[in-house]
């Protein structure tokens, strides 16, 4: 199928950024939120990054411009639902996903495809809120979604190879690395990274060593970019935590249990670098 509008449901870090990609990519973009000042912080966060490219001469100004244009922004889930592609990437809570698709599927013409952003949640669970399990793919980005190649193409228990086809030319037609995996809790990504995050937060929760020492060790010992705290200040303290409970209650273990600290900032609102506070202060 060919996809030429793609519609992405929320405008925070992540679906600001797919918006972003795909505009950029030539594609004409739809992007909904519930509400109007988070559909304006989604944009500006655009206007601010696409001039940054213009400034760095990764783009032109017609470019950034025309790329800009391809974006439209409204708060009516009936627009989105007009896309031959729509991706979801709504905060990483399975009933609030749930109840948008649940939403979006009687609206939406039967060929467009669904994909969900989700980090860790069953394509199964969420496709089966629609009548189209088989034109419903994950598609998982990575934040900063303008910087990261990877995108995790999630292949549900249902879904057709047409709509694996596809969802697998449009992440090259984004310019991104597209790698499949299987349904599973946190699939590949997330599966590796929340457990070695939760440890960090563990090892400090227990005095093992200050946030710094734990950050310069992986930083300079594993060459990781960021240390894990730096890093789960930066995907959001409750994208951590959900990701974290949705592994613990998919694998029924307790190897996955959240560290009680994480609990406790999520609780506080100390969400990272969103919330201008987490392990370390933002300004
Ligand atoms: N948006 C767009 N571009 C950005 C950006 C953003 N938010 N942040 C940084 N960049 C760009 C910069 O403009 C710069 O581009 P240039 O090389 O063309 O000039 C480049 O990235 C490098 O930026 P900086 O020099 O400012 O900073 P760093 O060298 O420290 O890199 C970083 C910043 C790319 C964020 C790097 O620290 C990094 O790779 N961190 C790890 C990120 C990571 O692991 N992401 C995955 C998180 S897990 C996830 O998303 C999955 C989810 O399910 C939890």
């Amino acid at each position: 199928m060919a996809v030429r509008t793609i519609a992405v449901l929320g405008a925070g870090q992540m679906g600001s950024g797919i918006a972003q990609v795909a505009a950029v990519s030539g594609y004409d973009v739809i992007l909904r939120d519930i509400e109007d000042r988070f559909v304006s912080g989604g944009l500006s966060k655009i206007e601010t990054r696409l001039q940054r490219s213009v400034e760095k001469k990764s783009l032109s100004a017609e470019e950034a411009k025309a790329a800009r244009a391809r974006i439209h922004g409204t708060l009516q889930l009936s627009e989105a639902a007009e896309a031959d592609l729509v991706i979801e990437a709504v905060p990483e809570d399975p009933a609030l996903k749930k109840s948008v698709f649940r939403e979006l599927d009687p609206l939406a013409r039967p060929e467009t495809i669904f994909a969900s952003n989700t980090s860790s949640i069953s394509i199964a669970e969420l496709a089966g809120t629609t009548k189209r399990p088989d034109r419903f793919v994950g598609l998982h980005f990575f934040n900063p979604v303008p910087v990261m190649k990877l995108v995790e193409v999630v292949r549900g228990p249902a879904t057709s190879e047409a709509t694996m086809r596809t969802a697998l030319e449009v992440c090259a037609t984004l310019g991104k690395t597209p790698v499949e995996v299987h349904d599973a809790p946190g699939f590949v990504s997330n599966r590796v990274l929340m457990p070695m995050i939760n440890e960090a937060i563990l090892a400090l929760q227990e005095g093992v060593a200050t946030k710094e020492a734990i950050d310069a060790v992986m930083k300079l010992g594993a060459n990781h970019p960021m240390g894990p705290l730096e890093l789960a200040d930066f995907i959001g303290l409750d994208t951590c935590l959900s990701i974290l409970e949705v592994l613990q209650k998919g694998f029924r273990s307790e190897k996955y249990a959240p560290a009680k600290l994480l609990r406790e900032m999520v609780a506080q609102g100390r969400l990272g670098k969103k919330s201008g506070h987490g392990f370390y202060e933002y300004a």
